[in-house]
C-alpha cells in the first residue's frame, strides 16, 4: 500500500448535541447509581440528540467543520462515506442526504455498517480509493444516534450510550505522512452477542416487534467485553507489525471509547503511559461509529498531535468487527 501516493487526514471536525444526560439523571430513570456506572465503565455523562435531530444532522455539523479546517467546500469532495448503524432511514443513505446538504454535486456517497469499527473501516475504504487514483478528496464520518435505539428502561445498556459525530477529510499528504497500515476483521459467528433484531428483512417492523422491544440494542455485555479485550490486543499488535513499527513508536493511542476498563487493558498490554492515551468516554460514553473520530478530533483540537507523530486507532463493535490503523499525523 505504501508505494502508492501517501494518503492521510487533511481536515477534522466534530459535533455533539447540546443536551447532556448525566449519571444522576439516569438514577431517576432506572435502578442504577453514579458509583456503579463510573467504576464499571468510566462514564459520567453522555450527549443526546434533540427530537428533531437525526444522524445526518449531527454528521452535517461535523462535516462543515472538517471542510472548513481543510480549506474546502462540499464541491471539492468526490467521495462521502458515513459509518453508522443508526442511519436517518434504511434508504436513501445518510451519506446521500449529506451529499445534497453539503452541495457535493456528483460525489459518490454511501453508508458503511460496521458498528463501532465503522470509522476505521471507512478510513481504510477511502484510503484505498484515493491511493488507487479513483478519487482525490473523501469525507469520512462516524456518526450515530444510539439514543434512538436504546431502551431507557434497561439499566444493562442505557447507561452506556450517547450520540455524536466525528468527521475527517482524507486526501493526499506529503511523503512520509499518512496511513501506514490497517487491520480490519470480523467474527460474524458472534453477531447475536450485540444486535438490533427488528426492522430489517428478517424481522420487519410490526406491532409485535415493537411490543417485544426488537428495535433496541441487545447486548451480552460480558461476552462483548471479553471479545473487546482480546481483539484490542491482537489488532494493535497486527497493525503495528504491518506498519513495521514497535509499540514504543506510538505517540498517541486513540481507542474506541466504550469502557475505561477495556481501554486500560489495552494500555497495559502496550505498556502505554496515560499521557499517550486519548480518553473521553467520561464525557460522551459509547457513541459507536462516532467514538474514535470524536476522540481523534478532540485530541487534534487540544494540540495533542504534532506533524510526524504516530497515531494508533483501534476499535471493536457489533458484527462482531474490529478495525485498527496506524496514521502518521
Ligand atoms: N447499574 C447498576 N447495576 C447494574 C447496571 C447498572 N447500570 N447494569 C448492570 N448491573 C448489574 C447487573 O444486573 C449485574 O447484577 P447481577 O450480578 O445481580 O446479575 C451486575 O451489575 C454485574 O453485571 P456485569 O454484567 O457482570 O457487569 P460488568 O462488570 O461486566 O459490566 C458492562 C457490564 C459495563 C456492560 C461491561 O460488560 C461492558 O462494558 N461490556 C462491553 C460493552 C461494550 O463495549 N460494547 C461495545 C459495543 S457497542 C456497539 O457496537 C453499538
Amino acid at each position: 500500500m505504501n508505494n502508492l501516493r501517501p494518503v492521510g487526514v487533511i481536515g477534522t471536525g466534530k459535533y455533539v448535541p447540546e443536551k447532556i444526560l448525566t449519571n444522576s439523571d439516569l438514577e431517576k430513570m432506572v435502578d442504577t447509581n453514579d458509583e456503579w456506572i463510573v467504576s464499571r465503565t468510566g462514564i459520567k455523562e453522555r450527549h443526546i440528540a434533540a427530537p428533531d435531530q437525526a444522524t445526518s444532522d449531527l454528521a452535517y455539523e461535523a462535516a462543515i467543520k472538517a471542510l472548513e479546517s481543510a480549506g474546502m467546500t462540499g464541491s471539492d469532495l468526490d467521495l462521502i462515506i458515513v459509518a453508522t448503524i443508526t442511519p436517518d432511514s434504511s434508504f436513501p443513505s445518510t451519506a446521500c442526504i449529506l451529499q445534497d446538504k453539503l452541495g457535493a454535486k456528483g460525489a459518490a456517497a454511501f453508508d458503511l455498517s460496521a458498528a463501532c469499527s465503522g470509522f476505521v473501516y471507512g478510513l481504510a475504504t477511502a484510503t484505498s480509493f484515493i491511493k488507487s487514483g479513483m478519487y482525490n478528496n473523501a469525507l469520512v464520518i462516524g456518526a450515530d444516534c444510539l439514543s434512538r435505539i436504546t431502551d431507557y428502561t434497561d439499566r444493562n445498556t442505557c447507561v452506556l450510550f450517547g450520540d455524536g459525530a466525528g468527521a475527517v477529510i482524507v486526501g493526499e499528504v506529503p511523503e512520509g505522512r499518512g496511513f501506514k497500515s490497517f487491520d480490519l476483521g470480523a467474527e460474524g459467528a458472534g453477531g447475536s452477542l450485540l444486535q438490533m433484531e427488528g426492522g430489517g428483512s428478517r424481522l420487519p417492523a410490526s406491532v409485535e416487534t415493537v411490543e417485544n422491544k426488537k428495535h433496541y440494542i441487545y447486548m451480552n455485555g460480558r461476552e462483548v467485553f471479553k471479545f473487546a479485550v482480546r481483539v484490542m490486543g491482537t489488532a494493535t499488535v497486527e497493525v503495528l507489525r504491518k506498519a513495521g513499527l514497535e509499540r514504543t513508536d506510538v505517540d498517541l493511542f486513540v481507542p474506541h471509547q466504550a469502557n475505561i476498563r477495556i481501554i486500560q487493558s489495552a494500555m497495559q498490554r502496550l505498556e502505554l503511559p496515560e499521557e499517550k492515551v486519548v480518553v473521553n468516554v467520561d464525557k460522551y460514553a459509547n457513541t459507536s461509529a462516532a467514538s474514535i473520530p470524536l476522540a481523534l478530533v478532540e485530541a487534534a483540537e487540544e494540540g495533542r498531535m504534532k506533524a510526524g507523530d504516530t497515531v494508533l486507532m483501534v476499535g471493536f463493535g457489533g458484527g462482531l468487527t474490529w478495525g485498527a490503523s496506524v496514521l502518521v499525523w
